[in-house]
């Protein structure tokens, strides 16, 4: 099959497309190059901009089978700086892909959301029904990025909520390579390599030794997850919101320790004051893509941290950061 990654350069959209690739599918990529990397897939290229909604429904004329919306701002802090970015490209961005969709037929629709559309749910593993009560504008353009696809008649999409994703391709071709690191373990690698200092946002939460903890999910798990997605959609599944996660929560200094085994760097940490709108827990109930998808996360954090450092030292990461 024929499947357009709308935002396909970037992070996620990249594994993505290396299993549709290795499924023996064929892909093509649109993406402004914002944040992502021309170089991300070896696949037909299309710069553009989500609002070109012409040229958009254009391509998609050209007979796709369905299509994976990656392409967002996801910087959660840059979003409370920046909000109306945020709303610009995500939602309104989200409302024109859609746009562009429906002038060309086309129904089944692979959606990046967030766990951030939650906020702060609590301790306690959290499912797909529990209310979304996002924290900042990040999770707001998510959530309102979700409602839409809802609203749109006949369009069959599944709305993937991504908790934190994680890890580097297995075999070494693609991993996570932004411009601005703000992420944990990149940035823990980073230290653990230049013999840094990890600062530590928060050592008082009520948590099993005080740093905050998350749901680390592989970004191939992830990428898995994609194509039993758009499989279902196309067998007439009608779709819906589904978490992906391992249930499986990890605190900072939980990673800072795996970070620490595989480098085999004596990483220092500086324990400081919380990151503002930083919840104390974030894991996922993934039962729901379980069922729905028989999807079960099947790499550990340990097996994500050795990746991401195998990729941190690949030769394209490098070049990528030396531009
Ligand atoms: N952290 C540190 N030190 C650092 C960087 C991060 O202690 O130098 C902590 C954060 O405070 C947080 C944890 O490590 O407790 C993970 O932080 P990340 O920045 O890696 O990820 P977030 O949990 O903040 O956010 C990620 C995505 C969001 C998404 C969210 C959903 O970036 O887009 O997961 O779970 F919404």
């Amino acid at each position: 099959m024929r499947f357009l990654l709308v935002g396909g350069a970037g992070y996620v959209g990249a594994h993505v497309g290396l299993h549709l690739l290795r499924a023996g599918h064929a892909i093509a990529l649109w993406d402004d190059l914002s944040t992502g990397h021309r170089d991300a897939l070896p696949a037909p290229f299309h710069e553009g901009d989500l609002h070109e909604v012409g040229r958009l429904s254009a391509l998609l004329q050209q007979g796709f089978d369905g299509v994976f919306h990656f392409a967002a701002l996801s910087s959660v802090g840059e979003s409370v700086r920046h909000p109306l970015r945020y709303w610009r490209r995500n939602v309104e961005g989200t409302r024109a892909l859609l746009e562009a969709m429906g002038r060309a037929g086309n129904p089944s629709l692979v959606f990046s959301s967030s766990a951030a559309v939650y906020g702060d749910p609590g301790p306690t593993a959290c499912r797909e029904d529990a209310p979304l009560r996002p924290t900042n504008p990040y999770g707001q353009t998510k959530a309102a990025a979700e409602a839409m696809i809802r609203d749109v008649p006949r369009l069959r999409a599944y709305s993937l909520r991504y908790f934190n994703a994680v890890g580097a391709d297995p075999r070494g071709a693609a991993g996570e390579s932004h411009r601005e690191e703000t992420h944990l373990i990149p940035l823990a690698l980073e230290a653990a390599r230049l013999g840094r200092a990890l600062p530590v946002f928060g050592g008082d939460f009520p948590t099993r030794d005080g740093s905050a903890l998350r749901d680390y999910v592989h970004v191939d798990d992830l990428a898995r997850a994609h194509l039993l997605a758009m499989e279902a959609l196309l067998a007439g599944d009608p779709g819906g919101a589904l978490n992906l996660g391992t249930a499986e929560g990890a605190t900072v200094l939980e990673v800072a320790e795996a970070v620490r085994a595989v480098t085999g760097t004596p990483l220092v940490l500086e324990v400081g004051p919380r990151r503002a709108g930083d919840p104390a827990a974030l894991v996922a109930d993934a039962a729901l893509a379980g069922a729905r998808l028989g999807w079960k996360a099947r790499w550990t954090l340990t097996d994500a941290v050795k990746h991401a450092w195998t990729w941190s030292q690949h030769p394209t990461h490098l070049a990528r950061m030396a531009r």
